[in-house]
């Protein structure tokens, strides 16, 4: 299918410059199809019987092997769960930290990671890369690290800058644990994550999955401890609740997804093209060339991932809402004064042109 057949599948874009997959991607409508189709098959049929236990294992397994194969890994090891938030905790709960143990993060991270370290019971020590150029970030993270540290923390993409952080290059120099918060990476750049030790997956980003699901690659399954087990980490269980593991990662599963969630998702995976990444890596490089000929600072360096943050001429929350009332859609970030575009592989000349003029209009 060409870009415009496949853009015309979204039928948010036909009215909206829908330029916010960071926090929600846009929904197909075989997306939506297929989770109506579901719905009215759990509506007529119940949701009962083996046939419905196996379409439902089926689904499971079927989301399962695609985000594998997103992350270039094997589905054996691959959890699972509800979101990104939901992955940190499942490896956060379980990888034994102590008080006298340090993680290593970044002053870019995002809730979903930044809240699971702090109850993780070790001390969260915040490498300030942000404000500072890409290509320092390495030597950063790595000056934060000291004998103590047990783990590094970190997204592969920060949701503020939009910056790619070298998570593999960290993971060679120091051979420490690693985990890696895929929210912003997964679906928007190609991603590596099998010498990664923990790897998060959101599906209702860049992936354009209905909420909520996500999933979670753990290098070795047995290296981490079952902290918050669901019905489905159990190979067997005796009556007073002790249990065999499954062998592999789908012991970290967190618990039922949605049926129609999962359905609607394995659409939206179908339908994404070859030429993703390229397509929205140049959609991003165009986003940040417009941005800069308007006169706006732009804050994301080029060639990073597909998440464009800028400084807007006024308030950016105002500015936010000024554009959505202009039909087109970005989101503020609170306390660094910037907003943030993302350009997906569906972006179109037309939908940053659309941002461009209602931020000129934004400020008359
Ligand atoms: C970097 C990052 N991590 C985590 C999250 C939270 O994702 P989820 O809702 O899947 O937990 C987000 C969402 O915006 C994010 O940008």
């Amino acid at each position: 299918m060409t870009f415009e057949e496949l853009r015309a599948q979204f039928p948010v874009l036909e009215r909206i410059a829908y330029l916010n997959a960071g926090s929600m991607g846009p929904l197909m409508r075989a997306t939506g199809e297929a989770m109506i189709e579901r719905t009215r098959r759990d509506v007529e049929d119940g949701r009962g019987g083996k046939p419905y236990f196996d379409e439902v294992l089926r689904l499971r397994a079927e989301v399962r092997s695609r985000i594998a194969a997103l992350l270039g890994v094997t589905e054996e090891n691959v959890a699972l769960t509800a979101s990104t938030t939901d992955s940190c905790n499942v490896v956060l709960a379980g990888f034994g930290l102590r008080p006298e143990d340090e993680v290593v993060t970044t002053d870019s991270e995002h809730p979903g990671l930044l809240l699971p370290l702090n109850v993780s019971g070790a001390r969260v020590v915040v490498a300030p890369t942000t404000g500072r150029p890409s290509r320092e970030a390495l030597e950063t993270i790595l000056s934060a690290v000291t004998p103590r540290t047990r783990l590094l923390a970190l997204s592969h993409v920060a949701y503020t800058t939009g910056h790619v952080l070298p998570v593999h290059e960290l993971k060679a120099e120091t051979g420490l644990p690693v985990l890696v918060d895929g929210a912003q990476s997964v679906g928007a750049i190609p991603v590596e994550a099998r010498e990664i030790d923990f790897y998060t997956v959101s599906c209702q980003k860049w992936l354009c999955g209905p909420e909520p699901i996500g999933a979670l690659y753990v290098r070795e399954p047995d290296a981490l401890r079952i902290a918050a087990p669901s019905y489905f980490s159990q190979a067997s269980m005796e009556k007073d609740g002790r249990f065999e593991p499954k062998p592999d990662a789908s012991r970290f599963d967190s618990g039922w997804v949605g049926v129609p969630a999962l359905a609607g998702l394995v659409a939206a995976l179908d339908a994404a093209p070859d030429w993703r990444y390229e397509r929205s890596a140049e959609a991003a490089s165009r986003c940040r060339d417009a941005l800069a000929a308007a006169g706006f600072e732009v804050v994301t360096e080029p060639g990073h991932a597909a998440l464009v943050s800028f400084v807007p001429h006024g308030d950016p929350a105002e500015t936010v809402a000024r554009l959505y009332e202009e039909g087109v859609v970005i989101r503020d970030l609170p306390g660094t004064g910037w907003c943030r575009v993302s350009c997906g592989w569906w972006t179109s000349d037309g939908d940053i042109e659309r941002l461009v003029a209602a931020l000129a209009k934004a400020v008359d």
